[in-house]
């Protein structure tokens, strides 16, 4: 079993690079199906979820290569099913971008239901009653598996208004109706900078769509789309969560590769508990050796709010900041199964529905602690760093899913933090 072993109680200090965009790779990425040449896309991240997705194209017969560290080549020209049932798709929960891309490019699609991280019920309705006002039909074959397909006369532009705002919809909708006739308009569309980044990746190859980053956008179907070489985006919650780190061991970091734009709720909030806070052009600074901490609230709301996937990093912090901290998780229903392991290391902190409550400054003790997800796996990372002794942190599969190098990243800084591999009483540590 592999695990992190994290022995915390000093501050983070130096420089850390922040790699591309998860979220935006994983739509990306099954976006070169849409495409009629082969794309190179730069700055993409090393982690297993696009080791995944990019292995799921290649099952469909793409040709994928990894060119360097950040750089995949994708030729879509030899794809030959609009089917991707196969276990790594259900080991995935972006894998429903393969969805919106089979059914723009070929008209029909099915694909296994996806999973990923577990935080109560993940419906993806607003991505079928978009598909299905396009003109096509949609059905759920097993229990497991969603098949899309429209008739003869393909996808047909139209309006559609989202009942809750949805980072998957949107993206998804965009893929199917890029390719679609006519004009597809969004609304009530989410705003987050992968959402304007995908918009960009699919304009670059000839796709017409206006307005992404607002809650309107307008896509007007094209019937071809070049190849492309394209960079895309830095990883804001990867960003937050060195931030986090930073101040949560009472540091001082710089975050490079970053658009400062991108964190600016999560910034207002450092700024706020007396962290300064000093932006660059493509960098910032956090600094919270200069005055002692103030607690703060939260409330997650969907871009430019605070990020959901920043929620569990920052109570992390906000649990070595004295006095009563509130946190409201205002997009899923149920992203605080990662407290209960805080709660083992000796945190003070309920939970009352949406809200979780933090008396900050308890003392903490190390404790075995699981990642339940991704971010509350770097929550636990963050957690075991303000501990004066050594955490063992399991599941960190979860955490691997995410974050590039976390284990070299945090070592930069300073951090005391390995991965080891444990086989009954011996452990051995493993280097990239
Ligand atoms: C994306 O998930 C991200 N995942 C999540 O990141 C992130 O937490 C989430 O957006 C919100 O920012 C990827 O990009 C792969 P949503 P997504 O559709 O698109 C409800 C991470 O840690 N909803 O915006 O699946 C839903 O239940 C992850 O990197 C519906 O009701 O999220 C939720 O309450 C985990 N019906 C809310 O909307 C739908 O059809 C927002 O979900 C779709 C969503």
């Amino acid at each position: 079993m592999e695990k992190f072993v994290v022995t915390g109680g000093k501050p983070l200090f130096g420089e850390v690079t922040i790699s591309g965009a998860k979220n935006a790779a994983v739509a990306i990425i099954p976006a070169v199906i849409l495409c009629d040449e082969p794309c190179q896309i730069e700055n993409i991240p090393n982690i297993s979820d696009v080791t995944l997705i990019s292995r799921i194209l290649q099952q469909m017969g793409a040709n994928v290569r990894r060119i360097n560290n950040s750089t995949l080549y994708i030729d879509p020209t030899h794809i030959s099913t609009s089917v991707a049932v196969t276990d790594l798709v259900r080991g995935m929960r972006a894998s429903y971008y393969l969805l919106g891309a089979l059914l723009g490019k070929y008209g029909n699609a099915k694909v296994a239901l996806p999973g990923g991280c577990n935080f109560g019920v993940r419906p993806i309705d607003q991505h079928l009653k978009g598909f299905e006002a396009l003109g096509a039909e949609t059905r759920l074959v097993d229990g497991a598996i969603i098949e899309a397909s429209c008739d003869e006369e393909g996808l047909v532009g139209t309006h559609i208004y989202l009942d809750v705002v949805s980072v998957g919809a949107t993206m998804n909708i965009m893929l199917a109706a890029s390719r679609a006739k006519g004009l597809t308009v969004i609304e009530n569309a989410a705003k987050e900078p992968h959402i304007v980044d995908l918009a960009n990746f699919l304009n670059s190859m000839g796709a017409d769509i206006r307005g992404a980053g607002t809650d309107v956008i307008k896509i007007r179907g094209v019937s071809y789309l070049h190849g492309i070489t394209y960079s895309i985006i830095p990883d804001q919650i990867e960003a937050g969560t060195y931030m986090c780190a930073a101040a949560a061991t009472r540091g001082r970091v710089t975050i490079k590769n970053i658009t400062p734009k991108h964190l600016e709720s999560i910034s207002a909030k450092f700024r706020e508990m007396g962290v300064k806070i000093t932006e660059y052009d493509e960098a910032l600074t956090v600094d919270a050796t200069v005055k002692p901490l103030k607690r703060c609230n939260i409330k997650t709301m969907p871009h430019p709010g605070f990020p959901t996937d920043c929620q569990p990093q920052f109570t992390a912090l906000l649990m070595s900041v004295p006095g009563t901290s509130i946190v409201n998780e205002n997009v899923w229903d149920n992203r605080y199964q990662y407290i209960s392991e805080l709660i083992r290391m000796g945190a003070h902190i309920s939970v009352e529905g949406r809200l979780a409550i933090i008396e900050g400054g308890a003392p903490l003790t190390a404790a075995p602690v699981k990642a339940t997800d991704l971010r509350a796996g770097a929550a636990m990372i963050i957690a075991a760093l303000e501990v004066n002794g050594t955490t063992e942190i399991s599941s960190i599969q979860f955490i691997e899913r995410g974050y590039e190098d976390v284990v070299e990243k945090f070592r930069g800084l300073g951090a005391d933090i390995k991965k080891v591999y444990f086989t009954g009483d011996n452990e051995e540590e493993l280097r990239a």
